[in-house]
């Protein structure tokens, strides 16, 4: 990823700058960095978007593509960028040239020249790490087929608002080692949190992804355990996380991640192995009776709409410190 900007916004704790021009993935910003976004998204939450210098984007434009679905990461940018005193333009991949076979480099060079910053969702990450290498405003990742950074952001901003903290947290992970579970490897790595995942036998993660978090582990003290065995990971954990069996882009092995993840619903009996004051969270949308029952999401310990909630919170700390003061 190339660095372009070290962006500075005027709110208090805002007067630092982040590491990077660009979010792509977590695995890229410093403990600071997250630090820093958590407690701006803190401000923006407790000002929502009414205190006095929360416009800190007047003005600013953000091209935001979309290649694949979405409700909350769509609408709380758009949200994000209004209250900021900016604009978001939504442009469906299909639209665009790009549908037609323009390349994301020519499509991000252009973009460049008209506005402030590209949100990107699309499948490759490949085309992200593309889009910023090419572009010279600041890109954000709005989910590939590798990295969901924005929704991880946003799951730590939701745990610590519940617990106050985030170091030796014990954080399960039940699911599909994919986009979302590589995230929150990467925040939990930088935040100190104990992180125990459960997947399916050819569902694990990656062994790259565990390795590049490794040194942040041994920095912050994280821990990561993986199992197949959704029970153990679950253990006296103080949240509970699940995200669907089928990611956008695998429709077609639906029926068989059907069979093969049966056993990793999230359900009453699992939660009871728990700590008793554990949380739920899913990023959403969920699949009541399939990764999770519906006793159990909207149930007292789901915290999913908070989660959702937040993503405009932790959104706007991320716009305003990569597009403000520029
Ligand atoms: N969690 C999430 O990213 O939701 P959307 O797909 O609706 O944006
Ligand atoms: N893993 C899911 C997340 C959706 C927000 C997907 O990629 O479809």
């Amino acid at each position: 990823m190339v660095v372009k900007t070290k962006a500075k916004v005027s709110t208090k704790s805002t007067k630092k700058s982040l590491s990077v021009g660009s979010l792509l993935s977590i695995s890229q910003l410093t403990v600071q960095d997250v630090d820093l976004i958590l407690r701006t998204a803190a401000e923006f939450k407790m000002s929502r978007g009414r205190g006095k210098g929360d416009q800190p984007l007047k003005g600013k434009v953000m091209a935001a593509i979309f290649e694949k679905n979405s409700t909350r990461t769509r609408v709380s940018f758009e949200t994000a960028m209004y209250h900021l005193g900016g604009t978001m333009l939504y442009l469906a991949g299909r639209d665009l040239q790009l549908g037609r076979g323009e390349t994301i480099a020519d499509t991000a060079q252009v973009l460049s020249r008209y506005v402030d910053s590209i949100i990107i969702r699309t499948d490759t990450h490949r085309k992200v790490v593309e889009t910023a290498r090419c572009a010279r405003i600041p890109v954000v990742n709005a989910l590939t087929d590798y990295a969901h950074p924005c929704q991880a952001l946003a799951d730590l901003f939701t745990l610590k608002e519940r617990f106050g903290k985030l170091k030796g947290l014990r954080l399960a992970y039940i699911g599909d080692g994919n986009n979302v579970a590589r995230s929150l490897i990467f925040g939990a790595a930088k935040t100190g949190i104990e992180l125990a995942l459960a997947s399916p036998p050819g569902y694990e993660m990656d062994k790259h992804t565990i390795e590049l978090s490794e040194k942040d582990r041994w920095k912050s003290g994280g821990e990561i355990y993986i199992t197949q065995d959704p029970s153990r990971a679950v253990d006296r954990a103080d949240a509970v996380y699940t995200d669907v069996w089928t990611s956008m882009g695998h429709e077609k092995e639906q029926a068989e991640r059907v069979r093969r993840f049966k056993k990793y619903q999230v359900n009453a009996k699992l939660m009871v192995q728990a700590a008793p004051h554990a949380v739920f969270l899913h990023c959403l949308p969920a699949h009541r009776g399939q990764e999770v029952t519906e006793e159990v999401i909207d149930g007292s310990q789901s915290v999913v709409f908070d989660q959702a909630e937040n993503r405009l919170h932790v959104q706007k700390a991320i716009l305003a410190l990569l597009m403000g003061k520029r």
